[in-house]
């Protein structure tokens, strides 16, 4: 008795070990705070050129898979019930067939042909994606991956954020496709937004390409989809799709420079006192950091910590005060500031829209 227990608890382990985190990872959506978007993170309703491109191949691929696992489990199913032991058996092994051409034939030539068909449909599918010519008014972008947030670059517009990719939706009538330049500054990650393209790595010292193409304004939510340390399950993305004229406006506003408000001078001093300013950049001032994300426009931005939490005022002053509570492992330091000095920072903060 015991026995016969052994390899089904086996496997049942095997499959709560492995396929349920695997699905769960996989197919749930990406856990967000109250500032939800407009629809989930599924591969199954894309908005996207390329991630419909995807989509469809993956119909095809999980119907013939369906198909076969369909006949195998069904033959197996048939022959376990059909052929189990019964009291009176002779206890003799069943005659055993060997040499049947058809049969060979069979499971040979079917196979070849359904893997045949699968490269073909798949490598139509990958050309079409990574084969795609730019058109000339496309959006460039260029995305660095940093432990744990997005640093995003637009070199024809002039425009260096964090966190939030904007770009314009597609139209039948003018395809307004964005290109992507992927790197990493430190280890390897991947950008993922399920609903607008597949997956693609961000190396160190190399360059990957990709292009998503959203075809309906909103919010795309997204994450980093490769270990990429403490704090890789925080590396939240969101692609945020805007009508044409709504993308011109967000470019003029990011390509203003920061705003000078006498007010918050006592803030003013404390950040380009302390090294705030080797870390993060303000444009057209001294601070001019690289590791950090820029803060000429940071209140402009849904987020702080890359998805972690809403920016708010008040998350604002928590994350300056202390970002370790928040984002364990994050490379921005406890500044120690006081409060006087912490409400003069956040106030200066602030103005920065
Ligand atoms: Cu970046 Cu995982």
């Amino acid at each position: 008795m015991k026995h016969r227990l052994r390899v089904p608890t086996r496997l049942g382990r095997v499959f709560a070990n492995i396929f349920i985190p695997y699905c769960t990872v996989t197919f749930l959506p990406v856990p967000v705070f109250a500032a939800t978007p407009n629809r989930v993170t599924s591969i199954f309703e894309p908005l996207s050129t390329p991630a419909q491109a995807i989509y469809e191949i993956s119909l095809l691929v999980l119907a013939i898979c369906a198909a076969i696992f369909l006949v195998v489990a069904g033959m197996l199913a048939y022959t376990i019930i059909r052929f189990r032991r019964r009291p009176g058996d002779e206890g003799r092994e069943p005659p055993q067939v060997y040499g049947s051409n058809q049969i060979e034939l069979a499971w040979t030539v079917v196979p070849i042909l359904i893997v045949f068909v699968l490269i073909l449909a798949t490598a139509r599918a990958i050309y079409d994606v990574q084969g795609a010519i730019p058109p000339a008014d496309a959006i460039n972008v260029t995305v660095v991956g940093h432990q744990w947030w997005w640093e995003i670059h637009y070199p024809k517009l002039g425009i260096v954020t964090a966190n939030e990719l904007h770009v314009p939706v597609s139209e039948s009538s003018k395809r307004r496709p964005s290109f992507l330049r992927l790197e990493s500054a430190d280890v390897a990650h991947s950008f993922w937004v399920p609903q607008l393209a597949g997956k693609t790595d961000l190396i160190p010292n190399r360059e990957n390409r990709m292009w998503i193409e959203p075809t309906q304004p909103g919010t795309y939510i997204g994450n980093c989809a490769e270990y990429c340390g403490l704090q890789h399950a925080r590396m939240l993305l969101r692609v945020i799709a805007h009508a044409p004229a709504d993308f011109e406006t967000w470019v003029a506003a990011q390509q203003m420079p920061p705003v000078e408000d006498a007010q918050t001078q006592a803030g003013h001093n404390v950040f380009f006192s302390t090294s705030c300013i080797n870390c993060h950049a303000i444009r057209e001032t001294k601070a001019n950091g690289k590791f950090g994300p820029d803060l000429t426009h940071l209140m402009s931005r849904q987020t702080l910590g890359a998805g972690v939490i809403a920016n708010t005022e008040e998350n604002l002053r928590a994350w300056v005060r202390d970002p370790q509570h928040i984002k364990p492992g994050a490379l921005m330091p406890n500044m120690q500031l006081t409060n006087d000095e912490l409400d003069q920072v956040v106030a200066y903060l602030l103005t920065l829209k």
